[in-house]
This record gives structure tokens, sequence and C-alpha cells, in this order.
């Protein structure tokens, strides 16, 4: 199966990173490379950028995409909290624009064998990266209820958690979970009927059941939370002065982390309200651009669905 992706907010993107001739960008989470490849286009002829992706999937057929720009990209296998680490390797300190677009791509919620989507049947995996130990169907397997429920209600803010984690413990005593399909009936089997009838929850949102529990444990397998602010700070670390940084985000969660980042490093100091004088020697590292989030409009939902969930925040390097 031939599966792409559409990058999300394309235009708005290169007009806050204005990627310039002479420019080094970075790509935290180059996936297909669709936005990378018109961060290339418009910095010709001279621009470069280096592109991580902790997927080595997505990184072989970006790297398809991106041949014709021949020595002005370099991909990195790798994970973007490392992403300092990673520039130092290849002898970069500094940079001018650094893009984050969270989340899977249309790719690898696709493919069936990569357990992401309850839409299709696969092994309960939903590792980004393949070389990490512990697939969806561990945790699954192996946590106890409490655990479980903590990673439904604190990562997918789902309201039946608790049910569904006791649906789980039960189900997996007679049999091991191992695919998407037996996780998804358990939940549907979970979930109160009275619910389903509900036109809130599932008619008038169009949100299957399922929807929180799989970009929960997404977002457990993949330590997406900790990852992302390490991965801001790092991006932080590495922007030139009047460097940009664009950070696309998925759900609420995600938008939180950043949107707190921002303002920490926004501040001029973070002494207590009352300390009589400055002490805490913070630093102003960003500024704001963006008062409030940049959402898709009905144009770009239309064309591409998985967008509309996107919101963009933008800060500069002071
Ligand atoms: C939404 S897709 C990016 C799509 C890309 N902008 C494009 O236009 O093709 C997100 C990508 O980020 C990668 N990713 C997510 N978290 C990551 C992390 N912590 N480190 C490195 N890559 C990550 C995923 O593997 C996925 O390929």
């Amino acid at each position: 199966m031939s599966v792409t992706h559409i990058p999300v907010l394309p235009e708005e993107v290169l007009t806050y990173l204005n990627p310039k001739s002479g420019g080094l960008y970075v790509d935290a989470t180059i996936g297909l490379g669709g936005h990378s490849l018109s961060i290339l286009q418009k910095s010709t002829p001279a621009g470069k950028l280096i592109g991580i992706d902790q997927d080595d999937l997505a990184l072989s057929k970006c790297e398809k995409q991106l041949k014709v720009f021949k020595n002005r990209f370099k991909l990195i296998h790798g994970n973007f909290s490392d992403l300092q680490e990673l520039l130092e390797l290849q002898g970069v300190s500094k940079v001018d624009g650094v893009l984050f677009d969270l989340g899977v791509s249309t790719f690898q919620l696709d493919t069936p064998e990569r357990g992401f989507s309850f839409q299709h049947n696969g092994p309960l995996d939903m590792r980004m990266d393949q070389q990490m130990p512990i697939p969806a169907s561990d945790i699954v397997n192996e946590s106890t209820a409490k655990s479980l429920l903590k990673i439904f209600s604190e990562y997918g803010e789902e309201r039946y958690a608790k049910l569904i984690a006791q649906r789980i413990v039960e189900s997996r005593s007679a049999e091991p979970i191992t695919t998407t399909q037996q996780l998804t009936k358990i939940v549907e089997s979970a979930i109160p009927r009275k619910s389903k009838n509900r036109k809130s929850d599932f008619q008038q949102r169009r949100i299957h059941p399922a929807t929180r529990v799989f970009q929960a444990l997404r977002i457990a397998v993949n330590d997406e939370l900790k990852n992302l602010k390490r991965g801001i700070d790092a991006a932080v670390s590495v922007l030139k002065k009047d460097g940009c940084l664009c950070m696309i985000s998925f759900h609420s969660l995600e938008d939180r982390i950043v949107k707190q980042k921002f303002q920490f490093y926004a501040k001029t100091c973070i002494c207590s309200p009352k300390a009589p004088i400055c002490v805490c020697n913070h630093q102003q590292k960003l500024k704001v651009i963006t008062r409030r989030p940049i959402l898709t409009s009905a144009n770009e939902i239309d064309i591409n669905p998985r967008s509309r969930s996107a919101k963009m925040r933008v800060a500069v390097r002071v």
C-alpha cells in the first residue's frame, strides 16, 4: 500500500520560518519530508536542512522524496529530545530555525503493521522507533489496572478509563491482547451502553470509543510528553538570535506544554512576586510571536481532515 502525508499549515510554516538561501534549518520531525521539501525549495540555492526522525522507515521514504536537493540536506535517525547532541555530532552548534510537527504521520497511522490505528487490524505495537524495547502490547498485558487507569485518564483524558482498565485486566487473564482489533473490541465492550447512545460523545463529535485509549497508549509507548519538553529546551539552546521556533501540535496536552515552555522562556524574571529584589538570574530566551495559536482554515481541513486539530505556536530567539 502506498501512503503519503500531506503537510499541515504549509504556507504558515514558510511565512514564519522564512527560510533563506544560506540559512540552516532543522526539521525535528521530518517524517516523509513534506515541510522540508518546501523549506529547501524556498531557500534555494544554498539553504541547508537537517532532518531528524526516530522512524527509520519514514527516513528512507524521505530520502527518496528529497534526493533532488543532493547535498543540501542531511537525515539523522534519532529522538528530538537529543537534538543538541545530534547536531553537535554533525559539527553544528547554531541554526536559523527549528520546526516540530508533532505526533504520527498518515504514513505511520495507515500502515497496519505499525499498530497505531484502531481502524486497521495489526500487531499492537505503536513504536515510532522500532528499536525501542517496549511495544504497546507489553504495556497493555503487563501493567497493573492502576497504571492503565493513569495512562488512559492522564494521556487520553478518557472518562471511562477505570472501566476500560478493569476490562483489559479481565480479558488478558483469558488470553493476551496482541492486536489492535482485540483492544478495540475490549474498549467498545467496556463503555456503558447509555453512553454509546449519547449524542454528545459519539455522534456529534464522531469520536470512536477507542480514539482516546489509542492516543494515550501511543503517548506512553513513545514517552511523548517528556521528549517534547526536552526537545523544546534543546531547540531553544541551538537557535541563533532571531532564529525561529515553529511548533505544531495536535492535542491539548502537547499544546499546553508548548504554551508553558514559551511562557517560561519569554519571562525576564522567575522570582516569586513577593521577592524584594530579583535573584533568579533567569534570562529571557524567547519572544512569543503568536499570542494565540494559529489554526487550520476550513479549506485546509476539507483537503486534509487530519489537520483539523492542529495548532501552531511560534517564537523567536532573543
Ligand atoms: C506528523 S509527522 C511529520 C510529518 C512531516 N512534517 C511531513 O510533512 O512529512 C511526525 C513525525 O515525527 C516523528 N517523531 C515524533 N516524535 C519524535 C521524536 N521524539 N523524535 C524524533 N521523531 C519524532 C514521527 O516518527 C513522525 O514521522
